[in-house]
């Protein structure tokens, strides 16, 4: 058997780019590469970059030096960008006369076999694609079946982003806002599940905006709709989406996470900052009231609901004063978890027109203390499980040995999104039969960052008939 090529495939920043990594995977298949993950055994490298902090875009540079060592035992091997560097910086990247060969946008993975086969069809030649396409040309990559017997999967709902955050540079490396065909993302949904996928995460950059660009073509489907649909699809068990904006989060999304049963009770909802005035400068369209009155009507309709949120310290011009209110929010909201990042101007960004004054210090010690608070919240919330029943849509194999190193354990995910390891106590013939059911846990004991819990049930008739994966 002759074997093809194989490409390595190095992701940064967010889940859209893990998905946009699969789509690369999937498009390569058609030339005949294979993915390996050993960058010493590809014949292709691509960095799927990020351009939200500065620190990322170093890291992606340093590593592509890495890549290009590799060339002095595999002179052959190619190298290539994707992602939002790609976009930023375009064709200068040759100009500059990094070591690449192949430089494409996010808008470009499906031009990706034929930019790869240019570029190793001639030494030394370069080839690149970067062009954000019309809503009409755009072409949503669509998800292969996958074969490796995953529960959850993603599904790309929507591309790009038309809000103006002024620290935000995704609106220039992502373009406008595209959304997938209703019937599409149902379709893909429902491909998935026969694939044995039980949950979907519904990606957009700010998937409450869904829809919007539909109407020109007369379809009238928001986000709160295309999740009832998505809902209707038989034998999928869970629903998640990401990232929701809180200005244009509507009555209906939140009335969704009480009236659809599959609609997890678990939100990220970025905050970014408790002052209203640093919200003003960051242009993010809602007050602090108006997030807090957001957060009260969710909990009005899923009084359960877990959430998480993103804030950044040392804006231009945060003072004491305006961060010690974001510190009031997490106290008032207190959330389950949050992701924290220090300001980084970026440019082209209308903040980045602003002067970067918070000092370096500063903004360490902000960060420090965000996280300090948060501490807090995050282990309530999980010790709050300890001796309750939950239900837990099992994943796998426990990646975790036991504490003695003996026990069986099977991974999976509260309802909420908290990981769960369950000990597995000899009495299920094959737990591995229980990759993709939803079974009753019972939880023993809190972690840092999960949960530890006993079985107390398996559901009587299994529903799965998820086709056979050897794990
Ligand atoms: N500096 C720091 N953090 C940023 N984010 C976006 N842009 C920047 C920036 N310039 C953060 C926001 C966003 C998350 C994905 O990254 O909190 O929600
Ligand atoms: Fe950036 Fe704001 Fe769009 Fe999110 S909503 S991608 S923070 S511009």
């Amino acid at each position: 058997m002759t074997h093809g090529r194989y490409v390595y495939v190095h992701t940064f920043g967010c889940q859209m780019n893990v998905y946009d990594t699969e789509r690369m995977f999937d498009a390569l298949k058609s030339v005949d590469y294979e993915p390996t993950d050993d960058p010493a055994y590809a014949d292709l490298i691509i960095l799927n970059t990020c351009s939200v902090r500065e620190k990322a875009e170093d890291k992606a540079f340093s590593m592509l030096g890495r890549y290009a060592a590799l060339r002095e035992n595999n002179p052959d091997l190619l190298l290539g960008l994707g992602g939002c560097m790609a976009t930023r910086i375009r064709e200068k990247v040759f100009k500059r006369g990094l070591p690449l060969d192949v430089v494409f946008g996010p808008d470009n993975i499906a031009e990706l076999p034929e930019l790869v086969a240019k570029a190793s069809a001639k030494k030394g030649s370069r080839t690149s694609s970067v062009k954000f396409l019309p809503r009409n040309d755009y072409d949503f990559p669509i998800a292969d079946a996958p074969t490796d017997g995953r529960v959850n999967s993603m599904v790309t709902v929507m591309k790009g982003c038309n809000k103006h955050c002024s620290f935000c540079i995704v609106p220039k490396t992502r373009g406008r806002e595209v959304s997938k065909p209703p019937q599409m993302v149902v379709d893909e949904v429902a491909t998935l599940v026969k694939a044995g996928v039980r949950e979907v995460m519904l990606l957009g950059q700010n998937v409450n905006s869904y829809g919007h660009d539909l109407r020109d073509d007369e379809v009238d489907v928001d986000f709160a709709e295309l999740l009832a649909r998505v809902n209707e699809v038989e034998g999928l068990r869970r629903i998640r989406f990401t990232t929701s904006h809180p200005w244009d989060a509507t009555e209906a999304l939140a009335k969704a996470f009480g009236s659809l049963d599959k609609v997890m009770p678990y939100l990220h909802l970025p905050l970014q900052s408790g002052s209203d005035r640093v919200l003003e400068d960051m242009r993010r369209g809602y007050t602090v009231e108006e997030y807090l009155k957001l957060i009260t009507r969710l909990r009005k309709y899923q009084p359960r609901i877990a959430l998480s949120t993103d804030i950044i310290v040392g804006f231009p011009g945060e003072t004491d004063e305006d961060f010690e209110k974001t510190i009031e929010v997490l106290h008032a909201v207190r959330y389950d978890s949050l992701f924290v990042f220090k300001y980084s101007p970026r440019p082209g960004t209308t903040a980045s027109r602003l002067e970067d004054d918070v000092s370096p210090e500063a903004k360490q010690k902000r960060l420090e203390r965000v996280l300090e608070v948060q501490n807090v919240y995050t282990n309530a919330s999980l010790a709050n499980f300890v001796g309750k029943e939950v239900d837990v849509l099992v994943e796998g194999p426990s990646q975790r040995p036991s504490s003695d190193g003996t026990m069986f354990q099977l991974m999976g995910r509260t309802d909420t999104n908290v990981i769960v390891n369950i000990d597995m106590d000899g009495s299920i013939g094959d737990p591995l039969s229980l990759i993709g059911e939803v079974v009753r846990a019972q939880i023993t004991r809190s972690r840092k960052h999960s949960l530890a819990a006993e079985l107390v049930s398996v559901p009587k008739t299994q529903q799965n008939q998820r086709p056979f994966f050897a794990v």
